[in-house]
């Protein structure tokens, strides 16, 4: 029995997360040897929208390091950075030339992010979903964890390679499928308990990132919105509690009951203080493997180009047979 191949593709944006750790990466780290994963870092997909030289080279590294200090384990799956495999910019274009334009004109991510940068709209920004559909249909893949908001982007990839084997009337593209992981809690912000935790949430004191220190996760958690009732129980009509309590229930794996026991007839003080020393716990050995990864340049610049060395006869292969179907 082969292993079924997954691409994810990681946006070298800034930091992780505790909702992205706690509702995605910790769960795939917990399940990659069923798969063949295949992690990109999408650096060509980062320059649609502007970003400094210096910060996306630096934080492609970063976002590496944390990947692998989370867990993610190079036996079982490949890591590389998308700009190293040229195949990507290359099937890109040709794609380009497959894709009708209304196609990309309903997308609506493309539109979101324009609106949200309407100076900075650029040609690269609006064929997003061809090179998407290429870093998926490059490597015959044959599912895309995605969460809701992307699940357009897996289908426009559909969409590409079914046009594509059928105007050639070759299988020359696996047919990808959207995987909707179980992804378990929602985790919500800490201020705005009605919002998800997100990176783009302009208030930096609303999340958790997996970097924060100590000092900083007790600040934030002492501030984190709860309510005057002063009773530590789940209770979806008190959103703020309920929601440490839902990051605490995840982080220790004991059932709902057990919890408001131990914390019955303790204010929310207590609860909070709890809880930090949870997050200390579980996010001090994340931070200590970053170090050591970020601290040697040498050894990650090996472990992505080792990463890039391994998915590219795939990459070459795939597009060796597109050129040749096209008569190029
Ligand atoms: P963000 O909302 O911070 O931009 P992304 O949209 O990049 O995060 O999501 C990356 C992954 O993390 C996805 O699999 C998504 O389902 C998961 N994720 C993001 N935010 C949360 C959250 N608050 N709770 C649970 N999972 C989350
Ligand atoms: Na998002």
């Amino acid at each position: 029995q082969v292993k079924k191949r997954v691409f994810s593709g990681i946006q070298p944006t800034g930091n992780i997360h505790l909702g992205n750790y706690l509702g995605a990466i910790r769960n795939w780290v917990g399940a990659q040897d069923q798969y063949d994963n295949i992690f990109c870092i999408v650096d060509l997909h980062a320059i649609t929208l502007p970003i400094n030289a210096k910060e996306l080279h630096q934080n492609t590294r970063k976002l590496a390091a944390l990947y692998l200090a989370c867990g993610l384990d190079t036996r079982y799956c490949n890591l590389f950075v998308q700009s190293h495999v040229h195949e990507h910019a290359e099937m890109s274009w040709i794609m380009n030339c497959y894709t009708p334009m209304g196609w990309l004109n309903r997308m609506t991510q493309f539109k979101t992010k324009a609106d949200e940068n309407p100076e900075s709209v650029n040609t690269g920004l609006y064929c997003y979903p061809v090179l998407m559909a290429c870093d998926i249909l490059l490597y015959q893949t044959h599912y895309v964890p995605v969460g809701d908001d992307q699940r357009q982007h897996v289908e426009i990839t559909r969409d590409i390679a079914q046009r594509f084997n059928s105007l050639y009337k070759k299988r020359v593209f696996t047919l990808p499928e959207a995987q909707i992981r179980d992804t378990g809690a929602r985790i919500m912000s800490l201020e705005n308990p009605s919002k998800k935790m997100s990176k783009s949430d302009p208030n930096p004191a609303s999340r958790i990132n997996l970097l924060d220190e100590p000092k900083v996760i007790k600040q934030k958690i002492a501030r984190a919105t709860t309510d005057s009732l002063r009773l530590v129980a789940f209770d979806p009509e008190r959103p703020g509690i309920t929601n440490l309590l839902t990051i605490y229930q995840m982080l220790t794996g004991q059932p709902e009951q057990e919890i408001e026991a131990e914390f019955a007839g303790k204010g929310y003080g207590d609860f909070k203080a709890a809880l930090t020393d949870r997050l200390v716990a579980t996010l001090e050995p994340i931070q200590r493997r970053y170090n050591e990864y970020i601290n040697d340049m040498v050894s990650l610049e090996g472990i992505l180009k080792q990463g890039a060395d391994r998915v590219r006869p795939q990459a070459t292969a795939t597009l060796n047979r597109v050129k040749e179907v096209i008569g190029l």
